[in-house]
């Protein structure tokens, strides 16, 4: 079982890398399970349109998992009720629309569960994320619930991350960080079998600031007066993210 999971599609040049390129890596790459996270899909790098959802969803994804821009296109709120491949953080406050996780047919006919979390250090406000993470395996467990399980921790801070990884070491077939727009380099398997990484990376122009042009970025730290607000660099995109490959008898990687 082939698994890819890729990190936050930046903006106009991650959609077209996410449409051209997606189809034919996961031909090449025989992968049976794809997971995006989308929420800096729409044109202004923050949010996932209706539209957006579907182009991804078109391209080959079966999931895609958010963060804390989740609501930063007003329509999502609404589609998300009716569209369960989409998910949002299971921590958000209580009472908020969509799931945080669900579980899903793959190609080749396993049940993948997905759970979207959310740190609470430098992130939106959202409930406890290892409480959540707690109830989470104590609710969905590997080969009994579902053959995978895979963890999109959508986080700040790389201690926050790792944490979670080790909770769910031997639980999961992967946990990976989303967020930071920067690929880490710890890819690895843990002791107990779970593939973890802090940090997968965006899709997005490498040639910014985490997606973002990076001139109007400098001058907006440079407090200087003409700075706009953030817009995404349109440079060719790098497709950025983590595939694992994972026993099925056992469910890890
Ligand atoms: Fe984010």
């Amino acid at each position: 079982m082939n698994i890819l999971i890729l990190g936050d599609v930046m903006g106009p040049s991650g959609m077209v890398a996410i449409v051209k390129k997606l189809p034919n890596l996961i031909k090449k790459k025989k992968i049976d399970f794809v997971i995006v996270n989308g929420e800096n899909a729409a044109d202004r790098g923050v949010g996932i349109t209706k539209k957006n959802t579907e182009e991804i969803f078109e391209a080959g994804a079966d999931v895609i998992t958010t963060g804390n821009h989740v609501w930063d296109q007003s329509e999502t709120m609404e589609f998300i009720t009716s569209e369960k491949r989409l998910l949002r953080p299971q921590n958000l406050i209580k009472g908020s629309p969509g799931e945080g996780f669900g579980i899903f047919n793959s190609k080749n006919n396993k049940k993948v569960a997905v759970i979207n979390l959310m740190g609470n250090i430098f992130m939106k406000k959202c409930e406890d994320v290892f409480e959540a993470a707690k109830n989470f395996i104590q609710t969905v467990q590997l080969k009994k619930d579902a053959d995978f399980i895979i963890v999109d921790m959508h986080g700040e801070i790389t201690s926050e991350k790792m944490a979670i990884g080790y909770l769910f070491d031997g639980k999961a077939t992967m946990v990976v960080g989303t967020h930071t727009h920067v690929p880490t380099s710890d890819h690895r398997i843990m002791k107990k079998g779970t593939a973890y990484q802090t940090d997968i990376g965006m899709c997005g122009d490498y040639n910014s600031v985490i997606g973002m042009n990076k001139d109007n970025s400098l001058a907006k730290f440079l407090k200087n007066p003409a700075a706009k607000k953030h817009y995404p660099a349109l440079g060719e995109a790098t497709i950025s993210g983590l595939m694992v490959t994972a026993d099925d008898n056992t469910g890890l990687a």
